[in-house]
């Protein structure tokens, strides 16, 4: 009998809807091509949960990922949102589901597809062949430091991070090296902030046990200009939640379009996959979105949850495919397009090549 898998999927707000369709119909495509069955079930997050329950992050969507083998997820957030408290904001929501899931390693890999070097808006010759993958912590730092307070003339957040946070993502960030270059670089900000000297001093104490891997360290400020300068000077960026927030957004314009990358936020149990993108409210309903990055998420979920790798390879070969032949949304419809094509007809496309 075929195999069977439950796939959770959050659409959200703005493009989120139009871009998590596209990955569906590709999922769909090479499922039935490679003979196992996919479930979906779907929740609400964000904005979209906010206008039917009143809550960013309803308690059915917390208990019912759980139950999903792996989830999906498209964009949240969006202009209508934005005057909420704090925490009734899409963002909160997103950010209390990945706490709650447990999803504590944001894996973000910045890669550039050769038919798109002349997308980017650095010189080909720095980009051409780029193959990074930035390991964000994602459930610890700013982002969830207590306290942290709005007043009346001043306000604060707190930056911390435990042994025990540090030491797991600088495993993962170790484990993924051995797979690749055998080279991290851990970036943060230690000649100025306690809390990154023990992210330094952790991290030294993990290579320890990873003796095949080089390990270098860099100031975030240094990385921010060292991945515009020379990007293929990395194979692991290991960073913590903010750090690896602002990096990965810069790593992203490497590829050319920020509408190209997936990413995979995995821990304890089920995993999340989303693109790095935002929910893009300014271009919500046109069709004109760059559904890759969800397709691609969608392939690192049948890689790294589902372990549905030749499903998998199938659909990363049929986004370069799509490219190579000269398909292209707008985002990236200026450099070597044949066609400029809709959010849906790139996604009937990469489908059409996955299936084959
Ligand atoms: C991301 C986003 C989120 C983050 C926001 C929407 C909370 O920018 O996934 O990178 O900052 O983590
Ligand atoms: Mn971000």
């Amino acid at each position: 009998m075929s195999k069977t898998y439950k796939i959770g999927i959050i659409k959200g707000d703005g493009i989120g809807p139009e871009i998590i369709d596209e990955a569906v119909k590709v999922l769909d495509a090479v499922s039935v091509s490679m003979g196992f069955n996919l479930k979906y079930d779907e929740f609400l997050l964000g904005g979209a949960a906010i206008d039917a329950t009143g809550v960013p992050l309803p308690d059915e969507t917390i208990q019912g990922v759980k139950k999903c083998d792996s989830v999906l997820f498209g964009a949240i957030g969006g202009p209508k949102w934005d005057n909420l408290e704090r925490h009734l904001r899409p963002e909160s929501g997103l950010l209390a589901l990945r706490k709650s899931m447990g999803t504590f390693a944001n894996l973000r890999p910045a890669t550039v597809y050769d038919e798109l070097v002349n997308a980017s808006s650095l010189k080909p010759s720095v980009v051409a062949g780029v193959d990074i993958m930035v390991v964000r912590e994602l459930t610890g730092g700013i982002y969830f430091g207590q306290p942290r307070e709005l007043l009346e003339d001043r306000a604060y957040n707190t930056m911390i991070y435990t042994r025990e946070e540090v030491e797991r993502i600088a495993k993962v960030a170790f484990d993924i090296a051995m797979k690749r270059n055998k080279r991290v670089c851990s970036v943060d900000k230690a000649n100025v902030l306690e809390v990154s000297q023990f992210w330094r001093e952790t991290v030294i104490k993990v290579a320890a046990d990873y003796p095949e891997v080089e390990l270098t360290h860099m100031y975030v400020d240094n990385a921010a200009m060292q991945l515009i300068r020379d990007p293929k000077q990395f194979d692991v960026i290991l960073t913590g939640n903010i750090f690896g927030d602002i990096l990965s957004d810069a790593a992203s314009m490497l590829s050319g379009s920020i509408g190209l990358l997936p990413s995979a936020s995995t821990g304890k149990g089920v995993g999340l996959f989303e693109p790095i993108h935002g929910s893009a409210p300014d271009i919500a309903g046109q069709g004109i979105a760059n559904p890759i990055a969800t397709i691609s998420s969608a392939s690192m979920m049948l890689r790294y949850a589902l372990g549905e790798c030749e499903a998998a390879d199938k659909i990363d070969d049929a986004i370069k495919k799509a490219l190579h032949e000269g398909y292209r949304t707008g985002d990236i419809g200026d450099y070597d397009a044949k066609e400029i094509v809709t959010c849906s007809e790139m996604g009937d496309i990469i489908a059409d090549y996955a299936s084959r």
